[in-house]
């Protein structure tokens, strides 16, 4: 069947029709607490607005300890009592300079202090800082907080009571030169054909495209990009250059630079396939809902810089 998937940049808060799950996700892993009122709750202006079926976040390159990493982190708190996300992607360079494990108290547990007492997990992935003079980042992997089955794994979310059997499957990368990448292109092709959720959404630390210091990376697109196409894959989320970056869908999957998790910022370009670029320190939430995810960028202060609807039809 074909789909098509339209990528809008929307001022204001999303109106939505419709539910088809009930409105209380539920992680059969985390007994996930009601964080969501299965009730809609009305708009300003009175009409009525349905809460996410589940709303997640993501950070990266944030593990320096900075006072930045701290703004971010406080800003992501403060929304996190408004507006509470049930767990954080955390894409790569999670422990700078080296990845020493040994820094993950002052770099990780300490900035997330608020947010790790509500019990909410972070997914993470290995960036390039992460591998650097320690043994490959084992370390990390092994180290519980960071929920890493593997150097590169899934997990589902969504699970819910009325015989739902997940919302969302995430598929986390080892983008680094060093990877499996043959096993681990084989198992993400193997994946995603195999799962039975609505939505698929990889991330990783290396941007395929970018308009950052780093740029993008043809190799990296040549090795992930037509699997994307094969699978429909909506949204690859990723970090590396140090600042935020939302493409147009390219072949139908929309590419979301999210560096800007406290590491010194970088001067970003654009492209023509550039639809919003900001180097500033920042972080992401997703509202995701049956037929579509809101996605927003948040700054320091809170605000929201950018915001889009990924919609899919399927
Ligand atoms: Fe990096």
């Amino acid at each position: 069947m074909k789909r098509r998937q339209f990528l809008l940049t929307l001022g204001g808060l999303p109106v939505i029709g419709s539910l088809v799950y009930a409105a209380i996700a539920k992680s059969k892993s985390e007994k996930t607490s009601t964080n969501y009122p299965a009730e809609a709750t009305p708009n300003s202006n009175g009409s009525l607005i349905n809460e996410p079926l589940l709303r997640f976040a993501a950070i990266a390159d944030n593990g320096v300890g900075s006072s930045d990493q701290y703004a971010v982190a406080n800003a992501m708190s403060q929304t996190y009592q408004k507006q509470p996300f049930l767990f954080v992607l955390m894409a790569g360079d999670n422990i700078y300079s080296y990845g020493e494990i040994n820094s993950v108290k002052a770099y990780f547990e300490e900035p997330y202090a608020a947010l790790l007492s509500q019990n909410v997990k972070f997914y993470a992935v290995l960036g390039n800082h992460d591998i650097i003079k320690t043994n490959n980042g084992l370390d990390q992997i092994n180290y519980k907080p960071f929920n890493m089955s593997d150097r590169y794994y899934s997990f589902t979310k969504g699970i819910g009571e009325k015989g739902i059997k997940g919302i969302i499957e995430f598929f986390a990368l080892d983008t680094n030169d060093n990877a499996s990448w043959q096993q681990q292109l084989a198992w993400l092709d193997l994946q995603l054909t195999n799962s039975t959720t609505p939505w698929k959404i990889v991330y990783g630390h290396h941007p395929l495209y970018s308009s950052g210091r780093h740029g993008g990376d043809p190799q990296l697109a040549a090795k992930l990009a037509p699997i994307f196409a094969k699978h429909k894959v909506p949204l690859y989320l990723c970090g590396h250059d140090h600042g935020y970056e939302r493409f147009v869908p390219i072949a139908g999957t929309t590419y979301i630079v999210n560096g800007g998790g406290g590491a010194p910022l970088y001067r970003f370009g654009k492209s023509d396939k550039t639809a919003f670029v900001s180097s500033q320190f920042s972080f992401m939430t997703f509202d995701v809902y049956e037929d579509k995810i809101i996605t927003k960028a948040i700054a320091t202060d809170g605000k929201v810089f950018d915001q889009s609807v990924i919609t899919k039809n399927i």
